[in-house]
Formats: structure tokens, sequence, C-alpha cells
């Protein structure tokens, strides 16, 4: 069977990618470097699956590093995880993110180059339609203008991949949109671990929840949406790492460049997710209405039609299984892997 290599693999998605890879039969070899995850979270994987992860810390912008890796490995396909996430932190440090995630995807196009290697899966978001796409996006509309750094450095990457694909035409490309992936493991043995105070919705309510924070802000209840709060298309974790097993398959049997949108094609406002979050679990999550947070907009989601044709893939788990995951995880795991 094939060798995949997660750059970034001990994160939130790429660990539960991890997991589906290996049911599958893939060998995985995972390169990080922690700035945002723990090993722990890979000897979780190796635990749920009774498989063996080859695991290496290592910055993956360090070429010499990446060709120990590729010396000592024979990989197949790369999936390219590794980068900065944090949207409000990107506008403050916009230099930082563009080193980190331009800088590691230039060394690994560089080694695989070395190494032979074609195939990739790159990890690129849904941010890239920018501010003027109608909703819902589908892959064939044009990247639009992002809101800040984080998303520029995702329609860079997906330029640099499609212009590396030019040159090198046995280059096998997939480009792959997430929309907001929420939810963990069912055994809550993995599940998502921000640093400090989240970012994102799930694990703030998580974090409300679990008594960590007093209340969440909604942000803004004045937006052209049914309820006045913003709407996202969720999907859960376990639904996008399958997502990226069927990219697998498909990334070895081509060449050229693809781009899939891997949602569910349905929105959920920001009060829906707080509703099913206190009715699936029975407990209550305190939250007020704030104002509106710069660079949201009001709604976007997935046209998935692409994905469920070519690749074979639709999404298994509801919103309620997103909620029940998402908690399942937190009350296990109150402090992430430092438990
Ligand atoms: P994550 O932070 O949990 O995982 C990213 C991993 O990359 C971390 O383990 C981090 O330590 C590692 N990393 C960062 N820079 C590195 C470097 N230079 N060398 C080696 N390792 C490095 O984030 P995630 O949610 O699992 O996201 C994975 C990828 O998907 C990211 O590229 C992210 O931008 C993208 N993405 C995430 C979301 C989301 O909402 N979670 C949505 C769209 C796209
Ligand atoms: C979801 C909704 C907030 C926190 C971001 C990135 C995107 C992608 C996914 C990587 C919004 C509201 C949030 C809070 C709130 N990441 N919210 N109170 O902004 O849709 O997407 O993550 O590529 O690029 O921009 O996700 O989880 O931050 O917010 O009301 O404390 O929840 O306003 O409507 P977002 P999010």
């Amino acid at each position: 069977m094939a060798t995949v290599l997660l750059a970034g693999g001990a994160g939130y998605i790429g660990s539960h990618t991890a997991v589906e890879l290996l049911n599958a039969g893939y060998d995985v070899v995972v390169a990080d470097n922690y700035s945002n995850s723990s090993p722990e979270a890979i000897r979780r994987v190796e635990k749920i699956t009774g498989k063996s992860v080859k695991l290496y810390e290592a910055d993956v912008r360090d070429t010499a590093k990446l060709t120990e890796i590729f010396s000592a490995n024979k990989i197949d396909a790369v999936i390219h995880f590794a980068g900065l996430k944090a949207v409000g932190e990107s506008v403050q440090k916009p230099l930082m993110y563009y080193r980190n995630n331009i800088d590691t995807t230039l060394s690994l196009l560089e080694v695989m180059a070395e190494f032979g290697v074609k195939n990739v899966i790159f990890s690129s978001s849904a941010t890239v339609y920018g501010e003027e796409n109608p909703i819902p996006y589908i892959e064939t509309m044009k990247r639009g203008t992002c809101s800040n750094p984080y998303g520029w450095t995702k329609a860079m990457m997906e330029q640099i991949f499609e212009d590396a694909a030019k040159a090198d035409t046995d280059l096998s490309v997939v480009l792959l949109r997430y929309f907001n992936p929420i939810g963990a493991h069912p055994t809550g043995m993995i599940g998502e671990d921000p640093c400090g105070i989240p970012n994102n919705l799930m694990p703030f309510i998580t974090q409300v929840a679990v008594g960590k924070r007093d209340h969440l802000t909604v942000f803004g209840n004045d937006y052209p949406t049914p309820d006045g709060t913003c709407r996202r298309d969720y999907i859960h974790v376990v639904d996008l790492a399958v997502g990226h097993v069927k990219a697998t398959d498909y990334v070895l049997g081509h060449k050229g460049v693809e781009v899939f949108n891997l949602g569910t094609g349905t929105p959920y406002s920001v009060k829906e997710i707080v509703e099913a979050f206190e009715r699936v679990n029975g407990v209550p999550v305190k939250y007020e209405f704030g104002a509106r947070r710069f660079g949201d907009l009001p709604e976007f989601y997935a046209n998935a039609d692409k994905a469920a044709e070519i690749l074979g893939w639709t999404t298994q788990y509801t919103l309620d299984d997103m909620c029940r995951d998402s908690w399942n995880w937190q009350k296990n795991n109150p402090n992430g892997y430092r438990d």
C-alpha cells in the first residue's frame, strides 16, 4: 500500500486524517514542529487504529530535514496541512504568516521534485473565494479578495501549486477547500486543542460549557440572515478526514490540478449551533450578543457536488453528531492533550 507523508499531521485535521488513512490501509509518516499541536495526538491515533505511525519532529520549511525524511521513507503522496491558521493573529503578524505558510509549501515542493514525488494534496480554505463571490461557492469561481493575510497565504499557495503543475505536467495536485470543520473523533481521544483563547466558534462553545470561559460573545445579530447571526457550512472533522482518503486515492491516479470543496452544502447560524449544542448535550451555554467581528461575511456555504461526483464523497455526520462529539472530546480532555 502507498505511503503518505502528512506535513503538519499532528494537528486537528491531520490527526483525524491519519486515523482514516491507516484504517483504509495506507502507511502514514508525520512531520510536525508542534507549534500548534502535541505528539500525544499521534500516540492516540496509534491507540485508536492499533497501527503505528512514523513520527518526525520537523519544521517543514527545513529542506535538510525533509531530505532526511524522504530518504528514509518511500513517500508516494504528501498531504500539506502545515500552516498557521489564526485569522486575527495573521493581521497582527502578517510576515510570520507569509514566511511560515509559503515557505513550508516551497520547501515541500522542492524536496518532492528532488525525490520524484509527484502527488500532493493541499489544505486550502473556503476563505479563498473572498468577498465578492455569490453563495453557494463552486470550484469554477475565481478566487476573490481575502480579508486577511491568512486567507491570502492560502490563495497564494494555490497559485504556487498551479504554477508548479504547469511547469511539471507529471505533477498531480488536489486543492481541498475546507469549510468550517468542527467535531472530534467519536472515541473522544483526539480533537481540536487550541492554545490560549479559541478563535473559532465551537472550541469557544465547549470551553464555556466546561466552565473555562464565562460566556460566548456572538459576533453580531443584525446580519441579513434568518435569525440575524452569521451562517456557515460546518463539517464534521471525520467526514473531512474521509474526504482526504478519497482525495489520496484520486491524486495517486491523476495528473494536473483539481480543486474540491469539502463542505456539507448546508449552512447553520451561530444561534442554531448554540441551541443544537445545548439540546444534544443537555448543558447550558451562556451567551451574549456583541459587535460584528471585522472581516466576517454574513453567510457562506459549499456547493459540494464535485467531490460527490468525482471523489464519490458525501458527508455522513449530522449537526447533532458534530455537537455531541465536540463535547465528548472537551469533557474527556478539559485541558486538551495536556491532561
Ligand atoms: P492545526 O494548527 O491543528 O494543524 C496545523 C499543524 O501544522 C500543527 O500541528 C502545527 O504544529 C503544524 N505546523 C505549522 N507550521 C509548521 C511548520 N513550519 N513545520 C511543521 N509543522 C508545522 O490546524 P488544522 O485545523 O488541523 O488545519 C490544518 C490545515 O488546514 C492548515 O493549513 C489550515 O490552515 C487548514 N484549514 C483549517 C481550517 C480550520 O478551520 N481548522 C479551515 C480551512 C483550512
Ligand atoms: C464561525 C462563526 C463568527 C467565535 C474561520 C476562518 C476560515 C476557516 C475556518 C481556515 C462566525 C462566529 C465565532 C466567537 C462568534 N479557517 N463566532 N463568536 O470565521 O467562519 O472561519 O475558520 O481556513 O478561513 O476565517 O469561523 O469559527 O471563527 O466563526 O459569534 O467567539 O461564529 O462570527 O460567524 P469562520 P469561526
